[in-house]
């Protein structure tokens, strides 16, 4: 029976590495991202692949990534590469490995392949079976009318995570700046059905759900703006390309201090009217807002967020001295 995954690694940033690139992938340790992925896929020349899975399985087992969640990205399952990407990346560096990260999902299969794969590499390994685990990207339309299934393919998957540039380019879409609305479309956000499905499907199975990148990686206000909207509908974390969107992402997806700290009171507080002492209320005030169950769901999403990122809490919630 696999493990079962660990769904709440903190991932506010997720900082693609190119695996060609051993000064990147050397840098890249020293930076503040909750995540990393080294990746074989698009930011790798074909004729680099090779070299590439050799520099990520040395990245990997020379250590030296505090408490990141480690991650490669493979190839998809359409190419000739994906076996041998999963193959030389776990038997070469299995235990120093989070997950995988399998891009352009678009069927179920996809990831019950990789999960059989990753399962006989562990056994016979001598690695732990299923605790790698798998984010699933979300590329095209076929994906993203497969999701439900996709997200519940397999125990291993952790993350379900938007491709907006393979995306946009699949479905033909008018426009070549990731992230930012197509031309022409002025009536709302052209990516709310497809953040919104991602979301829901993450919901729905205790999946995380992420944001995919921004490349305009000089525009720090702009890739700001992009990670409000999605942070602002749940999302837990976002891509980052460069340096300078790190800081910006570890930010946007963790709660504001204030709200952390009126999370952190509302769950006292509600603990404390429900209890014995407090009359085994349902309902109470704190302040001038009445707070129940919901608010105390509410409140748990908030507070588990910002001690996820590691906040303080700069409160302290008292009875009624009354
Ligand atoms: C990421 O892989 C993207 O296609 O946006
Ligand atoms: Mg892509």
């Amino acid at each position: 029976m696999p493990a079962a995954p660990k769904t709440i690694r903190p991932r506010r940033s997720c900082l693609a590495v190119p695996g060609s690139n051993p000064r990147f992938l050397e840098k890249a340790k020293g930076l503040d991202a909750d995540q990393v992925f080294l990746d074989l896929e698009d930011a790798c020349a074909p004729l680099a692949k090779p070299g590439a899975r050799k520099n990520i399985v040395a990245a990997l087992n020379e250590g030296g990534w505090g408490e990141k969640v480690r991650v490669v990205r493979v190839n998809d399952w359409t190419t000739k590469w994906t076996y041998q990407d999963v193959i030389e990346v776990v038997e070469g560096a299995g235990s120093n490995l989070d997950a995988i990260m399998l891009p352009k999902v678009q069927t179920p299969e996809h990831v019950v392949a990789l999960d059989l794969l990753l399962t006989q590499i562990e056994t016979e390994h001598g690695l732990e079976v299923g605790r790698i685990g798998i984010e699933a990207q979300i590329e095209n339309a076929l994906g993203l009318i497969n999701i439900d299934a996709i997200a519940k393919a397999s125990p291993r998957v952790e993350t379900l995570i938007f491709g907006p540039a393979d995306f946009m380019a699949s479905i033909n879409m008018k426009s070549l700046v990731v992230g930012e609305q197509p031309p022409g479309y002025d009536v709302g956000d052209a990516y709310h059905h497809i953040l919104m499905s991602i979301l829901m499907a993450a919901r729905a199975h205790d999946k995380q759900a992420i944001d995919g990148p921004y490349l305009q990686i000089r525009d720090v206000d702009g890739f700001r703006r992009v990670a409000d909207r999605s942070a602002a509908l749940g999302f837990d974390g976002k891509w980052v390309l460069h340096p300078d969107q790190v800081a910006a992402a570890n930010e946007v997806f963790s709660p504001r201090q204030e709200d952390y700290d009126h999370a952190e009171d509302i769950l006292d507080a509600y603990d404390w009217h429900t209890s014995e002492a407090g009359g085994a209320k349902g309902s109470a005030m704190i302040g001038d807002e009445m707070i129940d169950e919901a608010s105390r769901k509410m409140a748990l999403v908030i507070s588990g967020k910002g001690r996820a990122a590691g906040m303080q809490r700069t409160t302290t919630w008292e009875p009624p001295t009354e």
